[in-house]
């Protein structure tokens, strides 16, 4: 949904709850107030000499080439060294890092540092065996097992940039992402579980295999046991190729601070996913920060548990690579909420003494829905911590989260950022700030976070616009991968000398940052990023359709749904089965996170005379608000006809 910034200021209630730290809270905490006080350079200079161990030390803290950053040059490290085998060597060998727990019944696994090293260097001799070195691409395509994790690392250690594709992407979406990259192995597993039944990963993989010249070979962990195909020669299940798993055969790689670490793709306005590039020295050292200053890790007694995906951004910097870094332990859970029941997530609290909790608020809606009984069969007394990502957070859900999950004890960090950022870059600092439903408050000490004005000017408190950012900071992304002339235009051609987020957002007279959405065409549905042309180029990819276009609506659980109109060929009349139709070839060409909620049938579209489609009208038409100005449509009696359908169509979504 595309926002106008400044109509909102003017229409948006101001949330007027406030929060302050609780003094106990505020007492112990990792962060204090003085934190917003130090300079921006001494500030990354000791993070980066205290969350990281090195192997040859930085000579130079950055280099800012607009729009190419470069953080903590020359310095040499590994970061499955710094996540792993340098907290075994400091003795914490036996600390638990996940507490795994699959979604059947009592499938529960306990990985300790110890057991990790091991697990990562065998998993690293396999792939060197195989022929994975240093800069070989590798895709990784699973479920939320521990081998995933340990995949990730056993790439770090031999220097193998990753990309990691989440479980929920179609075969389509897959060949297109490791042919962007340039992978030559792909790990992935038989199936997995989810809600009771199985996902078939490996049949996936096969089929995006037929379009994928460049991969060599498939490495494939057993998980459900099931018969899966394996092609002769290319894949190869892990029990068979497992190597060594002594650390000291696999060294860990020492690699340069700005060597790519991985790639993950994201939406954009285009149909085509832009590869954000990460590397290594910047990004470890930027999440290991904010993963300890605003969750505030004590790492000796808490236990963390960042409830996301590891295939998205949320899972590699705040599952994997920041709570590693600390030394954490941390919770790691397979299935769904609602297995075998909905009060699962609430037992796994209980269980393992939760500590922190970092969630988006899709979830937290959703558990507001089914009713805070759920929660109550439950000791949630451990919990100290409340977390929340991916899209805004409205104030009723933050209180329900308060209340119903954090007894009232717990602060909540409403945290910006996004897959791009690396990090948590506009957040509470639990100890100090005083938070308000609905704002992620202020920039992270080091961060310059601003709102400017269309014209670029930067609006003061009280005022609407852009979000921009305008210094470097280490986990910023190094561009999109292969393509120079987009990075420059999606993020710097707008005002030319900062950063543009894409996301409208006001800042109130506290000088507290309120983020109100998107404002280009990439629409949020439960915290994911999706595009809207993504999603029409896979309708007209069908051979029943003329024209497509799609727009988002407001959505009570997922925060936007996606409502897409369709002109079909020949003037062929929509029905229900054509509907549930083209939602499946949606979720066959991206996935089913990217089915339409709803399709509107019609027999044309809404274009101004020089042809373009008019998508603001659709949004209007998707939300059913009354219309704005549509004089210059070409055909303004298409309208009419669109708003009486879209009435119509409503009552079809699942
Ligand atoms: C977009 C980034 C960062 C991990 C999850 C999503 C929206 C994210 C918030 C928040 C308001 C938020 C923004 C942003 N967003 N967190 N706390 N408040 N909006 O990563 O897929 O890269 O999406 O998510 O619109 O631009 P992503």
């Amino acid at each position: 949904m595309a926002v106008e910034p400044t109509q909102n200021i003017d229409t948006l209630l101001l949330e007027e709850r406030t929060y302050p730290p609780p003094p106990e809270f505020a007492a112990q905490a990792n962060a204090q107030a003085s934190i917003y006080d130090e300079d921006f350079e001494a500030f990354w200079d000791r993070e980066g000499k205290e969350r990281v161990t090195w192997f040859e030390p930085y000579t130079e803290l950055y280099q800012w080439d607009r729009p190419y950053a470069k953080w903590y040059l020359g310095g040499t490290l590994n970061v499955s060294y710094n996540c792993v085998d340098r907290h075994v060597e400091a003795g914490l060998g036996g600390r638990v890092a996940y507490h795994w727990e699959g979604e059947p019944d009592g499938d529960r696994r306990d990985l300790t540092y110890g057991d990790l090293q091991k697990e990562v260097a065998a998993f690293a001799n396999a792939l060197k065996e195989l022929g994975v070195k240093k800069g070989t691409a590798v895709a990784i395509y699973m479920g939320m097992i521990p081998e995933l994790p340990i995949a990730m690392l056993a790439c770090t250690r031999l220097g193998a940039p990753h990309t990691v594709v989440f479980g929920g992407f179609s075969a389509d979406s897959l060949s297109a992402r490791i042919n962007d990259m340039g992978c030559e192995f792909v790990i992935t597993q038989d199936e997995a579980w989810r809600r009771g039944t199985t996902v078939a990963l490996k049949k996936i993989i096969d089929e995006a295999l037929q379009e994928t010249p460049g991969v060599k070979g498939t490495v494939v962990v057993r998980r459900t046991g099931n018969d899966v195909p394996m092609t002769e020669g290319r894949d190869h299940w892990y029990d068979d190729v497992r190597g060594s798993d002594d650390p000291a055969s696999c060294p860990p790689e020492p690699m340069d601070a700005e060597e790519l670490l991985f790639l993950m793709y994201t939406s954009g306005t285009t149909a085509k996913p832009k590869g954000i590039a990460h590397t290594t020295a910047g990004y470890l050292v930027g999440v290991a920060t904010t993963h300890r200053y605003i969750f505030d890790l004590k790492p000796e007694t808490d236990v963390y548990w960042c409830a996301a995906d590891v295939g998205w951004i949320t899972g590699h910097s705040y599952i994997v690579y920041g709570p590693l870094c600390n030394g954490a332990t941390s919770v790691m859970y397979e299935g769904t909420p609602d297995y075998p029941d909905k009060d699962r997530w609430w037992s796994i609290v209980e269980r393992y003494g939760v500590t922190i909790l970092y969630t988006a608020p899709t979830a937290i809606r959703t558990h507001m829905k089914w009713g805070p009984e759920y929660a109550q069969k439950h000791d949630l007394s451990s919990l100290r911590l409340l977390g929340s990502v991916g899209e805004p957070i409205n104030p009723e859900a933050w209180i329900w989260y308060h209340e119903h999950i954090g007894g009232e004890r717990c602060p909540v960090v409403d945290t910006w950022w996004q897959t791009e950022t690396g990090m948590i870059m506009i957040t509470p600092l639990p100890g100090v700030t005083t938070t308000k439903p609905g704002s992620a408050t202020k920039p992270f000490p080091g961060v310059d976070a601003a709102i400017y004005s269309e014209q670029g000017e930067e609006v003061g408190p009280g005022g609407g616009g852009y979000l921009v950012l305008r210094r470097p900071w280490p986990a910023m992304l190094r561009g999109i991968y292969g393509d120079d002339a987009r990075y420059r235009e999606t993020y710097w051609a707008k005002y030319g000398d900062v950063y543009f987020a894409g996301d409208g957002a006001r800042v109130d007279q506290d000088g507290d940052f309120w983020l109100m959405g998107r404002v280009d065409d990439v629409m949020n549905v439960s915290g994911h990023r999706i595009s809207t042309t993504e999603v029409e180029s896979a309708l007209v990819d069908h051979k029943e359709v003329a024209e497509a276009a799609v727009a988002a609506r407001n959505d009570a659980m997922t925060g936007q749904a996606i409502v897409a109109f369709v002109t079909l060929k020949g003037g062929g009349e929509g029905s229900v089965e054509k509907l549930e139709e083209l939602r499946n070839h949606v979720a066959t060409k991206i996935g089913p996170i990217a089915k339409p909620a709803n399709i509107v049938f019609t027999p044309e579209l809404p274009k101004t005379r020089s042809g373009k489609i008019m998508r603001r009208l659709l949004r209007d038409v998707a939300e059913h608000r009354p219309l704005g100005d549509t004089t210059t449509l070409a055909d303004p009696t298409v309208v009419a006809e669109l708003q009486t359908r879209g009435a119509e169509e409503q009552s079809r979504e699942d």
